[in-house]
């Protein structure tokens, strides 16, 4: 099984995605980084039909997405972000929180699915009774993470899941995602800003600047070769992208640029087995 975007373009007044491309396997983890206002948000909601691009294809197992009904699409592909309690209600118990996707779906959950639910998530059973402002951080992300799994999708989105979390916890949840994908075979898109969790987590890594990829491939050849830009960011240091349209994103701040760079937007082109770069030098 397969999710696939092809060719992607959405254009908002300031800011566009541009040719975005991604193929994400079931089972396997891949990771999406970039700066804040890059365009990760973009990508995650257009993945989860919460916007239509411009133009481009979406499919899922070759099947075109926008053919499926959202019911239908909402049992393959499931979010999590960044603030766990907007997507709470906060006048309703965890326990009904955890029922509520199955209700949706037509299911009555059983005990011994929430349990399970529960187990799977390590959250004590005390939380049943437990409305969502009486929760930490870290344990409304489990009840979050709980619901986007219960009706076992294929695919998790997850957008700055450990962004708001304190670093300890994010570890956990961190671990948590790690252990779903693998016990649960769900293929897993590790959104973030933070280079060194997405490379933690992730087989494979996209690059995002500017709407633009600057990079994508294995995560161990992109970190045996970065490309200047990833190495930038991979250094910590702050940057600031050129607003020239048509240069490539990172051509002022490049310490190899060469003229044609301030000109001239590189084509994605192959540097490896499964490595691809954006990059005039490489
Ligand atoms: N509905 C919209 N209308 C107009 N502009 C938008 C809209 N949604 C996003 N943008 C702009 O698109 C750009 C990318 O936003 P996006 O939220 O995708 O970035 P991001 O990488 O998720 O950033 P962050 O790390 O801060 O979450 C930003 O400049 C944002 O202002
Ligand atoms: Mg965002």
């Amino acid at each position: 099984m397969c999710l696939e975007l092809q060719s992607i373009y959405k254009k908002f007044k300031k800011f566009s995605i541009m040719d975005f491309n991604l193929k994400l396997q079931r089972g396997e983890i891949m990771g999406l980084v970039g700066t804040s206002g890059s365009g990760k948000t973009t990508i995650a909601s257009i993945l989860l039909r919460l916007l239509n691009p411009d133009s481009g294809n979406f499919y899922i197992n070759r099947k075109n997405v926008y053919d499926l009904k959202r019911r239908e699409f909402s049992r393959i592909v499931q979010g999590i972000f960044q603030n766990p309690a907007r997507a709470l209600n906060p006048r309703k118990r965890i326990s009904f929180l955890l029922k509520e996707p199955f209700l949706v779906h037509g299911n009555f959950p059983s005990d011994r699915e929430i349990s399970s639910l529960l187990s799977a998530l390590s959250l004590p059973r005390e939380v049943m009774e437990a409305y969502p402002t009486q929760l930490s951080g870290g344990q409304l992300q489990r009840v979050a993470i709980a619901r986007a799994i219960s009706l076992n999708p294929s695919y998790l989105i997850a957008d700055e899941p450990t962004s708001a979390l304190d670093p300890t916890v994010q570890i956990q949840i961190i671990d948590l995602l790690l252990k779903l994908n693998r016990e649960k075979n769900i293929g897993l898109l590790f959104i973030s800003h933070d280079l060194n969790q997405v490379f933690y987590i992730s087989q494979k890594v996209a690059v995002l600047s500017e709407g633009i990829i600057l990079e994508m491939g294995n995560t161990e050849e992109i970190l045996s070769s970065p490309h200047p830009y990833t190495d930038f960011l991979m250094k910590g240091t702050a940057t600031t992208l050129s607003e020239v349209k048509g240069a490539c994103p990172f051509y002022g701040t490049c310490p190899y640029a060469k003229e044609i760079c301030e000109r001239k937007l590189p084509p994605l082109k192959k540097i490896g087995k499964n490595h691809l770069v954006r990059c005039h030098i490489m």
